[in-house]
Formats: structure tokens, sequence, C-alpha cells
């Protein structure tokens, strides 16, 4: 079983109760090099065990006006009338249960990024349900096995759906009832408008499939450009940050502040990382602990750096003072550094580019196959397969010049290469950048039977094919 620990220099291991997914005699057989990675990861990440309550949710999405932006009326599709969708909080073990209705012009899903969950509820159209017609309802259910920062989104047609504003974030928190920081939810987005001011109505344009998806020309935070945020000097507080745009990449610049990376993509981090060269792809989230100096007055800017054009992302506003308290208990996870791993083969490498063809000239695929699913009725070859609990190696290779934040459903994995140099971030993901070119290796213990998608973020690529699957199953 995993150790977890506490910050503030307390070296004593806590035990949590976790579910062990495999009973002794159950367990993979695995050669004694699988087995001694399988060792070093843990034997499996601890999942919190179902506390029996029920959480419920409804969701109604559909087309609304809401005043965002300038304050001025726009046009979005919206969970409850709500850019971002409203914030669902619920405690780790707990079972979820959200009931969508569909009142949107076109069939959708929600996708539970990030989750460990049962397959049947990960909302891929033609894969683990069908889409949900136009007046349809659908109920997702299941257990929250991990305290962390997820999100949700459409499956459908993503490229337009989650542009127009169908996102929102899910918070896990943990299971005891210890006292923590102030939290922060930013939820980190960019717009882009036609003249009217409106959401540009033209999507997957061949433009976007030609770069790195669809920038817009305004960034906000929860919906609003450049919103101001009151702290105080001295003051801790936690900043779960996550990324919902369709293809802007997001850099900012916390060195002002004594910032922390203590969680990402969901999971808590080995120990924390300074929060200097932070990147958000589409997905990605990074929860973040500052610290706001003791001496601060004014106001400080958090100033987003992804491009050559850095801009002003949100203002803190130094408002009083308070005596610094010593940070919260927080646990940490122990991530194996896989080191052994990089000799290995790649079980399996997915080769990025892009071809002509499609609907808009540009088809984006993984190894030579474009996978296109909007309409519900998926027709791909037959799914890579995976073996439950063995450590498998994915290589992905990037053999065109454009970014591709790449996305596994229902699994958490571990960067251990880029560029053939061995790397260990201290930090789990689900989410993976690659710059043109990059090749980058990464390992995963597939834990939870079904198909999984595997797929670039930036989602005019994914909605332009740009999408696998992968099957795990037990070794029979
Ligand atoms: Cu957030 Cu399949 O994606
Ligand atoms: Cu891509």
């Amino acid at each position: 079983m995993r150790r977890w620990m506490l910050l503030a220099g307390a070296a004593a291991a806590v035990a949590v109760s976790v579910t062990v997914l495999w009973p002794r005699e159950q367990a993979p057989v695995l050669e004694p090099e699988r087995a001694a990675l399988l060792a070093e990861a843990g034997a499996t990440i601890p999942r919190n065990r179902p506390s029996g309550k029920v959480h419920e949710v409804e969701l109604v999405a559909a087309p609304g006006t809401v005043q965002l932006l300038d304050g001025r009326p726009l046009d979005v599709w919206a969970y409850n009338g709500q850019v971002p969708g409203p914030t669902i909080r619920a405690r780790a073990g707990d079972k979820l249960r959200v009931r969508l209705r569909n009142e949107l012009p076109q069939p959708t899903t929600i996708h539970w990024h990030g989750l460990r969950l049962p397959n049947g509820m990960d909302g891929v159209p033609g894969v683990t349900q069908p889409p949900i017609a136009s007046g349809a309802s659908f109920t997702y259910e299941f257990v929250l096995p991990d305290a962390g920062t997820f999100w949700f989104h459409p499956h459908v047609r993503g490229s337009e759906q989650v542009e127009r504003g169908l996102h929102g974030v899910l918070i896990v928190e943990p299971r005891d009832d210890k006292p923590r920081e102030r939290e922060l939810v930013w939820l980190l987005d960019d717009w882009r408008l036609a003249e009217d001011g409106q959401i540009d109505p033209e999507f997957v344009t061949r433009h976007d499939l030609a770069h790195d998806g669809r920038w817009g020309q305004l960034s906000t935070v929860n919906g609003k450009v450049r919103p101001t945020v009151d702290v105080r000097a001295g003051e801790a507080v936690l900043v779960r940050l996550l990324n919902a745009a369709n293809g802007r990449i997001f850099a900012p610049d916390l060195s002002a502040l004594d910032a922390n990376v203590v969680a990402f993509d969901g999971v808590p981090t080995s120990r924390p990382l300074p929060a200097t060269k932070l990147e958000l792809a589409p997905g990605n989230r990074a929860d973040v602990l500052l610290r706001v100096p003791a001496d601060a007055t004014g106001t400080i800017d958090v100033v987003d750096r992804f491009t050559r054009r850095p801009f002003v992302l949100a203002t803190l506003r130094v408002d009083g003072k308070v005596e610094s308290a010593p940070l919260a208990a927080r646990e940490f996870r122990e991530v194996p550094a896989w080191t052994n791993a990089s000799a290995l083969e790649p079980d399996h490498v997915f080769e990025l580019n892009a071809t002509r063809g499609g609907r808009a000239g540009i088809e984006w695929q993984i190894n030579g196959k474009a996978m296109v699913h909007d309409d519900g009725h998926a027709k791909h070859d037959p799914p890579t397969k995976l073996q439950l609990g063995r450590p498998t190696k994915l290589r992905f290779v990037n053999a065109s010049a454009r970014l591709h934040p790449m996305h596994l459903h229902g699994q958490f994995f571990k960067v251990i290469a880029r560029n053939g140099q061995p790397v260990d971030e201290g930090h789990w993901r689900d989410t993976v950048l690659l710059r043109g070119r990059d090749s980058v290796d990464v390992m995963v213990v597939p834990e939870d039977e079904g198909t999984w998608a595997l797929h670039c973020h930036i989602l005019e690529h994914h909605d332009s094919g740009m999408m696998t699957l992968l099957k795990v199953e037990r070794a029979s």
C-alpha cells in the first residue's frame, strides 16, 4: 500500500482507507521487470471507499443568455443558465448522481474529465453510451474515488459545445474536515468573438485545423476579463486552476508570490513543486498553494506568458494583512520515479499527424487513422488492448509541427521521458502537452476495465478525428 505524508515537516506516514483493487490471488501475473515497476507504483493508486452517501445534481443543458465579458448580453449554451456551469462540490467516497436534460439543438453527453469511474459513465458517444438526443435525459451515477479538481464537459462536438459555454468544475473534497486554506477556483478560457460581439459561429475552420485549434482574442477567468481578486498580505490561498479553452495553452506567471503546485490533474503531487514554468494545456488542472508576501501592498498582476504577447489574466488586490499562519497539513502522494522503465521498449506507439481530407480539408489522425465520432456513430478499428494491472509504456510521437495535449480517459499516467531524455515531473497527469516533433513516453497502470478514449484535447483536432481507443481487459 502507498504511503501518504503530511506537510509541515512531519515525517510520520499516515494510513488512509483505500480499497485494494486486486485481492492477492487475482493480481495480474507479470514478468519480473513489470512486477518491479508495479511494486514501485505501490500496487495501485489508493481510492476512497464508498461512503454510502449520495450527492444529487440536476443539470439542464440549454441555449441561454448571460452577461459576461463586457457585460452585454452574450448568447451561449449553458448548464443551468450559467457559464461556467455550476461548480459541483462533493466528497470523496460519495456517489454522484447527475440527471442531465438535453435542451440543446444537438445531441450531447457529459464526460467527467480525469475521473476514475465505471466505463459506462464516461460519456463517449458511440463507445460508452449512445448520444443523448435533444429533449432526452440521462442519469450519470458513480462513486468518487479521488479527492481533487476535475471538470465536466460534453463529448459530442466539443469544438462547438464547450466553446459555446458548456463546461463546469467538479471539486471532490477530501474525506476529512480538517481546516484548510481559503480557496479560489479559476477556470481559464478564451473566446473568439465575431464582429457583433457574439461567439463566432464558424467552428472547426481550416485555419483552426492548420494551427493549434481555436484561439480566441479574449481570455477570461471564470468568464470575466481580467478580474480583480482581493487577497490579504501574508495570506495563504489555494487556487484551483483549470484550462477549459478549446486550444489555448495558459502559462500563468505566479513568480511574485510564493507559489507551489500541490496537485496536478486532480492528484496530489509528491511534494510541493515550485509553480515556476507552470503550463496548463486544455484539460489540465493545477492546485496552487500561494502565499501573498507579508509586505505586499497595492496590486499584483498574474500575467500569462505562453505566447510572445503576455497579457494580464487577473489582478490580485492586496487589501489588509493577516498574521502568516502555518500551512494546513495536506496529503501528498508518492509518485514512482520509474527510472528503470526508460530502457523498456514502448508497448504501443501513437504517431500524431495530419493529412488532407475531412470536412474542412485537414484531418488529424493517430497512426494514420481518423476517428470522427460526433454523431455518435463512431466507426473505428478494433481498440488497442491493454492488460489490467500491467504497467504499460505508451509513446506519443508528434510527426507534426503543431501542439497536441494528449488526454487519456479513466486513468492517470506519469511522464517518464521527453525526446529520449528521462524526466521525473513529481506528479501524475491525465493530459500531457506535446510540442512540434516531440516524443513523449508515459507509463500507465490500467486499473479499470472498459474501452477508454485517448485523444488530443485541442477540440478542433479531436473533432476532426484525433482520437483512438484503448481497451483494458483482464488477462485470460
Ligand atoms: Cu476533457 Cu475526452 O476529454
Ligand atoms: Cu492536437
